[in-house]
């Protein structure tokens, strides 16, 4: 997407060969760019979260091993390098999606080899997710249309949680590109951002980015979404998600359980942006197979700032003996999901709906 009238993706390689990543600690203040050197480099971009967002992750992972291969092409390197970087992050399926089909294009290779068809297999893993992120747009922008035709050509107001804009994914975003496909299209929309503690996602990236691209929206705090879905001020919800299963259980940000439990009992639909990168087919029930991440506590107790010389600080809110429990993420039952909206199309979250849609994919 363009900032100031530059076109960015989220990771490149740059005509020096070198990969660059937007580094999103720094934002919404500043668009700091850097660059990504060793394989250390990349793990703690991905843990420390320079980037995050289930897509991006996986994107990042791909090119930590094609830089792993310029170094040494061997079988122990490869193996060394997918270890290391699958440890990361837990959650998002799309890291070990990637790194399996780095694996799947390396290992039979010669070693002499590996280092070129690496950085092809990387770049054409970035190249697909925005032609998926692309596709999505175009399905979900279907979606928001029908939302302003029920309102008779109103403006349709959508509430999104946490970051699943394009510097989530390398570009577009998958809840976030169908709202810029149809504003594009000249649509009216709208959209309530959920701030997302307790990293506040939605306040630092999802503001930003549609700060930036000039798209109506206002901040909400998590807990306001209930209030303004039994105000009627809530047409849809889209949300992005980490890992999808077999049957439909999204996984997402932490949060998003009580924004469907919302949406159900106020009659809102409730859709998952879902590329397919992000199903887990080997998973079928979300809540006992799913790793949910448990983040540092210093998250939850303190809350992260700039101070007047630009530099990252976190102020303590609460008291000094009070700990914190810091879950991640949270998994929404198929049940409470209106449906998934993916690059081939939209679909209901049932098993039978998915494998229709993907039967190349969902296997036996
Ligand atoms: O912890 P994060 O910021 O990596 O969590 C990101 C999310 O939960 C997103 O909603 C999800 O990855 C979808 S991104 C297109």
């Amino acid at each position: 997407m363009k900032i100031d009238g530059v076109h960015y993706r989220s990771i490149w390689r740059d005509a020096g060969g070198e990969v660059r990543i937007i580094d999103q600690r720094w934002l919404p203040h500043e668009l700091r760019i850097v660059a990504l050197r060793t394989l250390q480099d990349f793990a703690r971009a991905i843990s420390e979260m320079w980037v995050r967002g289930a897509p991006l992750i996986g994107a990042t992972a791909a090119w930590g091993v094609a830089l792993r291969m310029q170094e040494d092409p061997s079988d122990q390197a490869l193996a060394d390098a997918r270890a290391r970087l699958l440890a990361t992050r837990p959650t998002a399926i799309n890291l070990r999606w990637a790194l399996d089909r780095m694996h799947a294009a390396l290992a039979p290779l010669p070693a002499a080899r590996r280092a070129e068809a690496a950085a092809a297999e990387a770049a054409a893993i970035c190249d697909e997710d925005v032609e998926i992120n692309r596709r999505i747009g175009e399905h979900g922008l279907a979606l928001l249309r029908e939302a302003s035709a029920r309102k008779g050509g109103g403006r349709v107001n959508v509430l999104t949680h946490c970051n699943a804009g394009w510097i989530a994914t390398v570009d577009w975003g998958t809840a976030t590109s169908p709202i810029y496909q149809a504003v594009e299209a000249g649509m009216d929309v709208h959209v309530f951002v959920d701030e997302t503690r307790p990293r506040n996602q939605g306040a630092q990236l999802t503001a930003w980015e549609l700060a930036s691209h000039g798209v109506s929206h206002e901040l909400v705090v998590d807990n306001a979404g209930g209030h303004l879905m039994q105000r009627g001020e809530v047409d849809l919800v889209i949300v992005g998600t980490d890992r999808v299963t077999a049957r439909g259980d999204v996984c997402n940000k932490i949060g998003t359980y009580l924004k469907a439990l919302a949406a159900r009992a106020n009659g809102v639909p409730f859709h998952v942006a879902l590329p397919s990168p992000t199903i887990d087919w080997t998973a079928t029930d979300g809540l006992s197979e799913i790793p949910i991440e448990e983040r540092d506590p210093r998250e939850v107790t303190h809350v992260q700032g700039l101070d007047p010389e630009g530099r990252i600080v976190q102020v303590r809110i609460c008291p000094e003996a009070t700990g914190a429990r810091n879950p991640a993420f949270d998994v929404t039952p198929a049940e409470l999901v209106s449906g998934l909206i993916t690059e081939r199309g939209l679909c209901a979250a049932t098993p039978e709906a998915m494998r229709a849609l993907f039967p190349d994919l969902a296997g036996g």
